[in-house]
């Protein structure tokens, strides 16, 4: 697998996984009608691409095809985490996250934050990340549920520091020191 940064002309691939992620895996924590309305039919090509192109985002691919996609903006927010089913469960959900940490502290952030489905919460979780608050946003009309979740990039001060009541616990993925 390699990690690049997106072209225009992922645009179809990067919304073919996005919809098939959704229907395939999201699909076992979602209904039917959230499904549709979260990976809806409706969505325009061209604001698609319009939108990838304005985000800094970052795609896997295996022998030349796209298997996923990931973004990180300027305050540390995640907006998108999509991974083929076919690739399912094979760490590309981890690596681009590790892309995005990497990126994350290139720019000198202090924080990640994310609006995380029910699907990717334990991915997030894995990665140092902690959930803030349950989320009922409505999507098309359709109530969804998702997890506001933040992971602190700031060097802890000391093993100690992590168990300090009220602290945000520091973002130490796992297997990577935490
Ligand atoms: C969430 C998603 C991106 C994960 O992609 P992935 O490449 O399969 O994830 P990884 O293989 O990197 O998984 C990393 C770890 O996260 C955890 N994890 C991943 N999927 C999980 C699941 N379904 N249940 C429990 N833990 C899971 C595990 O700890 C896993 O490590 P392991 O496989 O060694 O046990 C993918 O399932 C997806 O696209 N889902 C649908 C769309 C979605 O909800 N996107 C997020 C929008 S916020």
């Amino acid at each position: 697998m390699d990690l690049r940064p997106y072209r225009d002309d992922d645009a179809a691939a990067t919304l073919d996984v996005f919809r098939r992620a959704i229907r395939v895996l999201a699909s076992h924590d979602y209904t039917a009608e959230q499904v549709v309305a979260w990976a809806s039919p409706d969505i325009d090509p061209t604001g698609w691409a319009a939108r990838r192109s304005a985000s800094r985002t970052q795609v896997a691919e295996v022998a030349g095809r796209v298997v996923g996609f990931t973004d990180v903006d300027d305050t540390g927010y995640v907006d998108m985490l999509f991974v083929d089913p076919d690739v399912a469960r094979r760490g590309v959900a981890s690596a681009l996250l590790r892309w995005v940490r990497a990126t994350a502290e290139e720019l000198g952030l202090r924080e990640l934050t994310t609006n995380a489905s029910l699907t990717a919460r334990p991915v997030f979780e894995a990665h140092g990340f902690t959930v803030v608050a349950e989320q009922h946003p409505v999507l098309g009309g359709v109530e969804l549920t998702n997890f506001r979740m933040r992971c602190v990039l700031e060097p802890a001060a000391g093993p100690s520091s992590d168990a300090t009541p009220g602290r945000p616990r520091p973002c130490h993925p796992n297997g990577e020191g935490g």
